[in-house]
């Protein structure tokens, strides 16, 4: 296993699923960003032969702390070599850092376990391409994709998956579910990274806060499962029990529980097609709970009609989206821009998108610099 973007909240419960399983998988290879003491360990603990890191400088440092046997390759590049280097590779990097891995692991034939949405989502058509290659497969790590490609098991092999009606995707609703707008012109950071039902990276956690996060998983689903964003809804499910949910054509809908916790559909995508015994996340059916479900207020968290609207307008939208908003959630963890400013500065990034097929890597770059040009410029302004 290759496990790239091993020190981060995925890529620690990753960790976590391997150490129950020391004889069925061979860590040979991580990655990581700033943190080198702990990419450091983890090479220790798991014997790992190939280590990637983002800078020479950085090279120098971890070679400085694990010897001269173990080889550290260099960024972007770095990233691609090891993602074609073992059987199952999760992609567990933040962001657009994380397309090397997207493309390198499906171009070699990989099964490619899935945490990095950005990739995917931006570079949808390309992905489309290359996961034709034999061999190479997509596992979703994101607890509704994952949820909903169980679901899909018996669905019809035919594209588009005829026999469904819809996707029903479930959202925890975030730490503001309930908030007014005008209650949301006062979110702080300390409130905006406390997530009420799961622990994750900064990112996605201020991405739930807006509900982009949801958006970016209707992009997703899309992209994983070949059906239109028009059949997939988002409902809104505090709990956070079921994770999604298959609605068919018959009125049957097929769901998937537990209680949340991603080590669960991180073994269901390295263990498939077996499925490990772990019980992560088992429910106590011995003790009440209540399943609650209620529509999302669009007017309230708009991130979700942007990423309908880049969905229908296809090719290069959903990377301005992705982009743009890597950019207003950066701002606003380094306290330059509000909470309440990141939705409307993506927004304001997408009236200025022009239509592009997005037919190659070269233009999926170009178009990811132009839309963090225009974000960062409004961040500036
Ligand atoms: N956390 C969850 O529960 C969850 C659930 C569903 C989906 N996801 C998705 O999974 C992905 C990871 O999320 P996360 O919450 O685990 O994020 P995170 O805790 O911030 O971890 C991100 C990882 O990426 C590494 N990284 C950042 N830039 C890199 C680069 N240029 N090259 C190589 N590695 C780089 C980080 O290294 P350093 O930490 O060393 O800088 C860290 O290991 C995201 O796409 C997210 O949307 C996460």
């Amino acid at each position: 296993m290759a496990l790239l973007g091993a020190t981060g909240s995925i890529g620690t419960q990753t960790l976590e699923v391997l150490r129950r399983e020391p004889d069925a998988f061979d860590l040979i290879a991580i990655a990581g960003g700033q943190r080198l003491s702990e990419l450091a360990a983890i090479a220790k603990e798991f014997g790992v032969a190939r280590v990637g890191v983002v800078s020479e400088d950085d090279r120098r440092t971890l070679s400085g702390m694990l010897g001269a046997h173990t080889e550290i390759v260099v960024g972007a590049k770095g990233l691609a070599e090891l993602s074609q280097c073992a059987d199952v590779v999760v992609n567990a990097v933040v962001g657009f850092a994380g397309l090397p891995v997207t493309i390198g692991a499906l171009e070699a034939g990989r099964r490619l376990a899935l945490a990095n949405k950005e990739s995917l989502i931006a570079a949808a058509p390309l992905v489309a391409k290359v996961r034709a290659t034999q061999g190479a497969q997509i596992l979703p790590i994101d607890s509704e994709h994952c949820a909903i490609h169980q679901c899909l098991a018996g669905s019809s092999t035919e594209p588009g998956h005829p026999d469904v009606r819809r996707l029903l995707l479930t959202a925890s609703g975030g730490p503001f579910r309930d908030w007014s707008k005008e209650r949301l012109a006062e979110v702080t950071k300390a409130d905006a990274l406390q997530h009420p039902t799961w622990s994750m990276g900064p990112k996605i956690t201020i991405d739930s806060s807006t509900l982009m996060n949801k958006g970016l998983e209707v992009l997703e689903a899309s992209a994983l499962f070949g059906i239109e964003a028009e059949r997939v809804d988002i409902v809104v499910h505090p709990q956070s029990i079921v994770h999604s949910m298959v609605e068919y054509v018959d009125g049957a809908v097929i769901a998937q529980l537990s209680e949340p916790d991603m080590r669960l559909p991180i073994a269901y995508c390295i263990g498939s097609p077996e499925r490990l015994a772990h019980g992560w996340g088992r429910l106590d059916f011995t003790r009440s709970f209540s399943l609650d479900f209620q529509a999302p207020d669009r007017n309230v968290f708009p991130a979700l009609d942007l990423a309908y609207e880049a969905a229908r307008r296809g090719g290069a939208a959903p990377a301005w989206l992705s982009a743009a908003n890597e950019i207003a959630v950066e701002a606003f963890l380094n306290d330059q821009i509000p909470w309440s400013r990141i939705v409307p500065l993506v927004a304001q990034v997408m009236d200025q998108y022009e239509e592009d097929p997005l037919e190659s890597l070269e233009a999926l770059f170009a178009n990811d610099a132009t839309a963090r040009r225009l974000a960062h410029g409004m961040v500036t302004h």
